[in-house]
């Protein structure tokens, strides 16, 4: 690593080419839903794609760098995954800004883009991470779009977002510490200490500034009262039941469950049993392998195993200090929403992992219109789309790493 990251008054010392391996290194180990990373990241060298991002962005930089949705990655069984897909480009997007931020590489303009990426109106936002977030004044045309999807661009790929980036003072952030930080972060699903999470910590942790220090697209809230907290556990214990027994959603879960650390890590993505439900024996994990398979759960279902997942998950969520909700103030967010959403949750999970706490997000209540409804209306959630539900508290022990697919920090030259 040849950045000198700890002396901020310098200029960048690596060139991009080393700073952005050192950031998608460290975005690639954010958290996506059943890990299956479907980001995808293009770095524009040609003429074309480089003039078509100045066009998109509105400025002649130095470098550009394109986000994308990797369609042979998303998950697709529920509607609810597109937001979820979107969300975790988000997250990856924050974490590899910051991370260029912090190397002296800042963001002078971001520019979302609709749809496929070709057409739509390309409205402006700032989810990078840089001190700039200037608008895309040429307007995004079909041409435009069209000619950044040249040669070399995945035909898988839907792209997101364009960023221009202009070498300067880096951020007052530590690479060392953001990655150290990204190898800290775990999804911890066991037990927390039932003690409260310090209310002034959760205090801080709602207070993070929206990555463009403009207006907070997203409306956080911390249940923390005893009631709450009940009525949570009691909702997951009556609900939850109906993701386990749906059959795509559940196929398509099982897809990404992997049969021991070998297949994890030959593979690089989703997650094993132990992960999912703690330590097991070899005779249990047989067992579950067995009963978790898209055909038994199915009959299973009919005499009312997925009821029993659903308590076990409600017994954990009983014994949570803190529950997080993130919400969206639309009802039907645009893709910058959706990819702001994912920063400020990025910047959320990275803040509470530096203070020691751990998160297991319960998406199983918010990926169903009908249950995602009535739980906000249940607990008075604010805002107009619920993304995210999370407990929140100190894991009694640590968690296993999740792995990466070996391209996950990689990406294309355009
Ligand atoms: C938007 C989003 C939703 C998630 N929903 C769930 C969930 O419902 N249940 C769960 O156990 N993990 C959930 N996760 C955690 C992922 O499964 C986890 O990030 C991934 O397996 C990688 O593991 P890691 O976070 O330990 O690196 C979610 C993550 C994200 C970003």
């Amino acid at each position: 690593m040849t950045t000198r990251s700890s002396d901020h008054a310098a200029a960048p010392v690596s060139t991009f080419a080393q700073a952005l391996e050192a950031a998608a290194g460290t975005a690639a180990l954010s958290p996506s839903s059943h890990n299956c990373q479907p980001w995808g990241l293009a770095r524009a060298t040609t003429t074309a794609a480089r003039r078509a991002a100045a066009d998109l962005t509105g400025q002649d930089a130095d470098e550009y760098l394109v986000l994308a949705l990797d369609r042979e990655r998303e998950l697709t069984a529920l509607a609810a995954h597109a937001v979820e897909m979107e969300v975790s480009c988000g997250i990856y997007w924050r974490i590899l800004l910051r991370a260029l931020a912090a190397q002296g590489w800042t963001a002078a303009a971001v520019r979302t883009l609709d749809g496929d990426g070709l057409t739509g109106s390309g409205d402006e936002t700032g989810s990078g991470g840089g001190s700039g977030s200037a608008s895309g004044s040429r307007g995004a045309s079909g041409a435009v779009g069209g000619a950044l999807l040249g040669a070399g661009w995945p035909a898988a790929w839907t792209p997101l977002c364009v960023v221009a980036l202009r070498p300067g003072t880096p951020s007052a952030e530590r690479l060392d510490d953001l990655r150290e930080t990204a190898l800290a972060r775990r999804t911890h699903r066991g037990p927390y200490r039932p003690a409260p999470v310090s209310a002034e910590l959760l205090r801080d942790l709602a207070k993070t500034a929206s990555p463009e220090g403009g207006k907070d697209a997203v409306r956080l809230r911390h249940l923390t009262e005893r009631r709450d907290l009940r009525a949570f556990a009691a909702f997951v214990a009556r609900h939850a039941g109906l993701d386990f027994a749906h059959r795509a959603a559940w196929r398509e879960t099982h897809s990404f469950l992997r049969r021991d650390l070998a297949d994890a890590a030959a593979r690089g993505d989703g997650f094993t049993l132990e992960q999912l439900f703690g330590p097991m024996s070899r005779p249990r994990r047989a067992a579950m392998r067995r009963a978790l398979a898209p055909a038994t759960m199915h009959l299973l279902g009919k005499v009312g195993y997925h009821r029993v997942l659903a308590a076990g998950l409600a017994d954990i969520v009983r014994r949570t200090p803190a529950v997080v909700t993130m919400g969206f103030a639309e009802r039907a967010p645009a893709r910058a929403e959706l990819l702001r959403g994912g920063a400020r949750l990025a910047d959320y999970w990275w803040r509470a992992t530096r203070h020691g706490l751990s998160l297991h997000p319960v998406s199983i209540v918010i990926q169903h219109e009908d249950l995602r409804v009535r739980l906000e209306r249940e607990l008075s959630l604010p805002g107009g789309r619920t993304f995210f539900v999370s407990r929140i508290g100190v894991a009694g022990r640590p968690a296993p790493h999740s792995h990466r697919r070996d391209d996950a920090a990689g990406h294309v030259a355009i």
